[in-house]
């Protein structure tokens, strides 16, 4: 048993938190979520957490994947389940690639506050502080909308709570069989311009023609109807994550309520600040943005204080570097891993490393970019021994113009039609299943080479 107490963030250094102005709204917000119930249980976090360590010993792959941020506007049904519809086909692609069970862990349920690089904007020399995700203040530019406003939490929370509560739902309602989910998959792969990725739909309909005829069917095999599916978010407001934190009986030990994946952005990973105390102390998986500046001795200072036992599945760092820059980067990262014998899993996140301006104006993400480190990020993992664990994206169900390229192309100048993100641009339904098509080839690829070293 430790003396770690919830609130020892407190005494730390903080960055990228608000702050907010009226602190008796503040205490009553507080006091409010903590009597609330958690919206995630500490044995759903355990469970997660021995798959994840089953991922880092490559006997399961890691999907990762929903908005930027969540937001108030855009809270309805039906955008929950095209993102959770499309996770399930990514997933589905994906373990025929992989060969081993994929874990699905949505950035849904949770992922309200944003880290920004600016802490105000300025437009038509009028500065602001910046927006900061609809669980601190509001996106339109004006003052009052900018002013962190306590009470948004009680509003995220309850976003949570609806989110979660259907994506349970779906999960074990019948939603997630897998005919149904291969069934939209083959919608897309009959498109002409999916034809490519056809041949690889077709296979997983013969093998479940194979299934159903030796009698596995989703009538008798509850793993064929139903799925797990996890939230996560990052760890960013830490007012909300305390107020949420319960002790779990069972172990005796601390739950950050709020989700069963917390992580730790690429600009609060500072091993003495506030974040990194926070997530010290709870035993949820965490994650650990890696980018550019993390070094060597970062890295083990932080694997020190965030997974002091080594436990497989405790920690996964999300390395996000950027195209063309994964060599530079990653190969210094692991070997810190390997000098310290730590259990961790390695995801890629290739979108926060390949933001850019487009011609017509908009933020955007080249989807040739976002392959490019996804590739990279296998490259270095293969030459290094090392297991490519997982990829971790920006995405949504819905059909936006936020990313350019993929198969049925978005031009800069289609950018416009429908970019809806209230942060980051995101990759749409096509684009992200594009993806796991061509990161099953990959991941199809890297075993069979691993089968023929072994039978060599
Ligand atoms: C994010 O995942 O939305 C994010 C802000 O990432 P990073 O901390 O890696 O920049
Ligand atoms: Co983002």
């Amino acid at each position: 048993m430790t003396d770690w107490k919830k609130s020892d963030w407190r005494n730390k250094p903080r960055v990228q938190m608000p702050d907010y102005t009226d602190a008796a709204a503040l205490a009553a917000v507080e006091e409010k979520l903590a009597s609330y119930p958690p919206l995630v249980f500490a044995g759903e976090a355990r469970r997660l957490r021995a798959e994840l360590a089953d991922v880092s010993r490559g006997d399961a792959f890691l999907l990762q994947g929903g908005d930027c941020a969540e937001s108030f506007a855009a809270f309805q049904a039906d955008p929950i389940r095209d993102t959770f519809k499309v996770m399930l086909q990514m997933a589905m692609v994906l373990t025929y690639g992989a060969k081993v069970p994929v874990v699905k862990v949505g950035r849904m349920a949770g992922q309200f506050a944003k880290p920004r690089s600016a802490d105000t904007e300025t437009i038509d020399g009028v500065e602001l502080p910046s927006y900061r995700g609809d669980i601190i203040n509001e996106l339109d530019f004006t003052p009052e909308a900018r002013i962190p406003n306590p009470e948004k939490m009680l509003q995220a929370y309850t976003q949570a709570a609806g989110t979660l509560n259907l994506l349970r739902a779906f999960s074990t309602g019948g939603y997630a069989d897998v005919h149904q989910v291969h069934g939209w998959t083959l919608g897309f792969t009959g498109a002409p311009e999916a034809e490519k990725y056809r041949a690889i739909a077709e296979r997983i309909s013969d093998t479940l023609d194979f299934m159903e005829a030796a009698g596995l069917t989703s009538d008798q095999n509850h793993e064929l109807k139903t799925v797990d599916f996890y939230t996560s978010h990052e760890a960013l407001l830490l007012e909300y994550e305390e107020a949420l934190t319960r002790l779990d009986s069972t172990s005796g030990k601390w739950l950050a309520g709020s989700g069963h994946m917390i992580w730790i952005g690429d600009r609060t990973r500072q091993p003495d600040g506030a974040h990194v105390e926070f997530c010290s102390g709870v035993q949820n998986p965490i994650g650990l943005k890696c980018g550019p500046t993390m070094t060597s001795g970062h890295l083990k200072a932080l694997m020190a204080k965030l997974n002091p036992e080594n436990e497989a599945g405790r920690l996964t760092l999300i390395a996000r570097f950027g195209a063309g820059t994964v060599g530079e980067h990653l190969p210094r990262l692991i070997k810190a891993v390997e000098e310290e014998g730590a259990k961790v899993v390695w995801t890629c996140d290739p979108m926060h490393g390949n933001t850019i301006k487009s011609s017509s104006g908009y933020k955007t993400r080249p989807f040739e970019s976002v392959l490019r480190e996804v590739r990279e990020f296998f490259g270095v993992h293969n030459a290094e021994g090392t297991i490519p664990g997982g990829v971790h994206f920006e995405m949504t169900g819905a059909d936006v113009t936020e990313c350019t390229g993929g198969v049925r192309a978005v031009t800069d100048e289609d950018l416009s039609a429908r970019y809806h993100t209230a942060c980051d641009p995101r990759l749409n339904a096509s684009q992200s299943l594009e993806l796991a098509f061509l990161v099953a080839e990959e991941l199809s690829a890297r075993r069979n080479k691993v089968k023929a070293a072994q039978s060599a």
